[in-house]
């Protein structure tokens, strides 16, 4: 059992749980994540190390509720406990010692910035970090990212907060006025991930991107988490989840994130209509 030492509600549906997992602090590297169980039985779902302290033995994760198992879990409180938490799985981000790189985040993808946002500045890279979100009220760690950035600029959809658009439009406003970036981080839905990919493409600059595919085992053996990357076929869990964006078949990854969109309504359908067992 992982004791949830401290919970923050950062929105309605978006919660940072900070969780004693003192073997995987040790070893936890920015870029990677976690396979979680909430209860038993239950289903495992991946969440990314949003931050890690290894002296006091804690990862933090965030969040987002979206279906049956993410409300189960944010409905856990301080004290209680998630049933398992794997990891560190994945490949941690292969971040550049030098330079000036801009960190784009949307959603959930914001926090998994965090880590990559301290390692790069204690590397001495320059740090410009890019969040969007539908309003101000949905806009999350603003603070805590500014704090290990150079500079901090938000997009909100209806421009209660920072620029009025979307992060694509920030960045595009940046490369307009002949900013110089070496390379650009993206962490967020794929939709946006894609759409960032595609504003770096005309320039050459790298751009890398933390996919989230539907995964089962975690381990490299099930061929759920699946991805084109440069036409070759490459499993997310151990393979990523960081991959150039300029190389990843979005559209593919898209439509197969919705392949059980149906099974995944109704499993909500009846948890609910059972009034939300915990
Ligand atoms: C490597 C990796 C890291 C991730 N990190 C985080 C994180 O730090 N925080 C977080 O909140 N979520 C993260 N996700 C997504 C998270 O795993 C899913 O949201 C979760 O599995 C959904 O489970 P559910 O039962 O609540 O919803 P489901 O019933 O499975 O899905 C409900 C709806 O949510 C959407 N959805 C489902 N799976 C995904 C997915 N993988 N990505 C995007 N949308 C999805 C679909 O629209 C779906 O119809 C990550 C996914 C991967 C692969
Ligand atoms: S989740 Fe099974 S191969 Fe990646």
């Amino acid at each position: 059992m992982f004791k949830i030492l401290h919970k923050r509600l950062l929105t309605g549906v978006t919660k940072l749980f900070v969780v004693e997992a003192p073997l995987v602090a040790r070893r936890a590297q920015p870029g990677q994540f976690l396979i979680v169980r909430v209860r038993e039985p239950g289903e495992r779902i991946p969440l990314t190390i949003a931050d890690y302290d290894r002296s006091a033995g804690t990862v933090t994760i965030v969040v987002q509720e979206v279906g049956k198992t993410t409300r189960l879990l944010g409905a856990l409180e301080e004290g209680e406990a998630i049933l398992d938490v794997v990891g560190p799985l994945g490949r941690p981000a292969e971040l550049p010692e030098t330079g000036r790189v801009v960190l784009v985040g949307g959603g959930f993808g914001v926090a998994p910035l965090l880590p990559k946002a301290r390692a790069l500045k204690e590397r001495g890279v320059h740090v410009t970090s890019v969040i969007g979100a539908r309003n101000a009220d949905l806009v999350i760690l603003e603070e805590e990212l500014g704090a290990r950035s150079d500079r901090m600029l938000v997009a909100t959809d209806d421009g209660s907060r920072g620029r009025k658009g979307l992060v694509t439009d920030v960045l595009r406003d940046l490369l307009d006025a002949g900013e110089v970036v070496d390379e650009v981080i993206a962490i967020g839905p794929m939709i946006m991930m894609q759409a960032v990919a595609e504003a770096t493409r005309p320039a050459g600059i790298r751009t890398l991107v933390s996919v989230n595919p539907i995964m089962v085992d975690g381990t490299g053996m099930c061929g759920a988490c699946r991805v084109t990357v440069g036409g070759q076929t490459r499993f997310a869990c151990v393979d990523g989840p960081i991959f150039d964006g300029h190389a990843v078949d979005f559209a593919e990854a898209i439509r197969r994130g919705r392949m059980y969109r149906a099974e995944e309504q109704e499993a909500l359908r009846v948890w609910e209509a059972a009034g939300c067992p915990r």
